[in-house]
Parts: C-alpha cells; sequence; structure tokens
C-alpha cells in the first residue's frame, strides 16, 4: 500500500496542526448549522498533545509525510469493562476508496483486542453511508439510535 500507518506523533506539533485543523470540521459536513467556535481549534491542539496513553490515537501518512488520515479511539469503563469510543476518523477526499478507513479500522480492533477491550463503539450521522457500510462490512451492527431536536 502507498501509506504508512503508524501511531500519531503528539510531540509533533506540525503534524498536530495538520490534524486537529481538518478534525474540527468534520461534524460541519453532516449539519451546516455546526461551525466551529473560535477556541475549537486550539482546543483540539491542546487536547492531541496531551493523549492519554491508553487512547488510540492513528495515523495514515503519504509518501511525502503528510497524514491523509485519522483515527481516535479513547478508552472507556462501561458497566466495568473496557471498552473503546470512537472519537474521529476521516481520510482526505484526495484519498478515499483505497482502503485507508478500513486499515485505520482493523488496526484499531488488533490494539482493541491487545487490550482487552468487551468492545469498540462508534456513531455516525444518519446520511453518512460511507461510514455505516464500512463499518457494517467490518462486522459492527447498529445497536442504538441518538436523536436530536433542535431548539
Ligand atoms: C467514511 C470515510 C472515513 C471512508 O474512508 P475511505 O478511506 O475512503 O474508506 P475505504 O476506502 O477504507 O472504504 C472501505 C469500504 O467502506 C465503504 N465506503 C467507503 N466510502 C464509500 C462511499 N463513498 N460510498 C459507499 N461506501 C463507501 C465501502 O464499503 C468500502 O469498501 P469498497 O471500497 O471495497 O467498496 C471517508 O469517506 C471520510 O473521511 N468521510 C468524511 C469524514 C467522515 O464521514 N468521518 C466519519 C464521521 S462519523
Amino acid at each position: 500500500m502507498e501509506f504508512e500507518f503508524r501511531r500519531m506523533n503528539g510531540a509533533d506539533p506540525v503534524e498536530v496542526l495538520s490534524i486537529a485543523e481538518r478534525d474540527i470540521l468534520i461534524p460541519t459536513l453532516f449539519d451546516p448549522d455546526l461551525q466551529p467556535a473560535p477556541t475549537m481549534l486550539s482546543d483540539r491542539i491542546q487536547s492531541l498533545g496531551k493523549m492519554r496513553d491508553e487512547d488510540f490515537a492513528d495515523v495514515a501518512v503519504d509518501s511525502s509525510g503528510h497524514v491523509v488520515g485519522f483515527h481516535l479511539i479513547r478508552k472507556d469503563i462501561f458497566f466495568g469493562r473496557a471498552v473503546g469510543n470512537v472519537s474521529t476518523l476521516w481520510v482526505d477526499p484526495a484519498h478515499r476508496r483505497k482502503g485507508v478507513a478500513k486499515n485505520l479500522k482493523l488496526r484499531a480492533e488488533r490494539w482493541g483486542r491487545e487490550q482487552g477491550l468487551y468492545c469498540i463503539y462508534t456513531h455516525t450521522f444518519v446520511q453518512n453511508e460511507p461510514m455505516v457500510d464500512l463499518n457494517k462490512k467490518l462486522g459492527f451492527e447498529i445497536i442504538s439510535y441518538r436523536l436530536q431536536k433542535k431548539l
């Protein structure tokens, strides 16, 4: 594959900025009413720079060293069991449909098994068919609905 997959380097400010800039825009793709608040970029840079060791932050990098995909899973405890909660997953538009997201998810699954996680939870917008398809292909099942009423 033309990409390298590795853990995010939270100590590299250039890498962290390049991820944070794209990361805060993902929800806006699905809800135009959501716009990044002024402090969101700096907050995200700070939180990515201070990742807990038990969380999983993985990147796909192209041959020039640019991050083209990102996957972040936070380890939580639910009913006394360790679980993974997917916080974000995205791939640059120029590199989609090349298996990058699939590989990021399979790497996360291996990590989760090594960690002895009970399961990995993920959620997405209802109109995000690519994400739903990808998850179902990899064995994820729909187990709940998240409802919203805008006020
Ligand atoms: C969803 C997303 C991460 C997929 O990344 P990707 O690297 O293109 O996905 P992959 O190439 O690994 O695709 C694997 C499978 O997912 C499904 N899939 C991916 N993109 C799809 C699309 N546009 N339409 C339908 N199915 C799609 C297919 O089943 C695909 O397998 P195939 O290519 O053999 O048919 C990417 O489209 C993205 O970044 N979207 C915007 C951000 C986003 O929605 N993030 C999730 C927020 S919850």
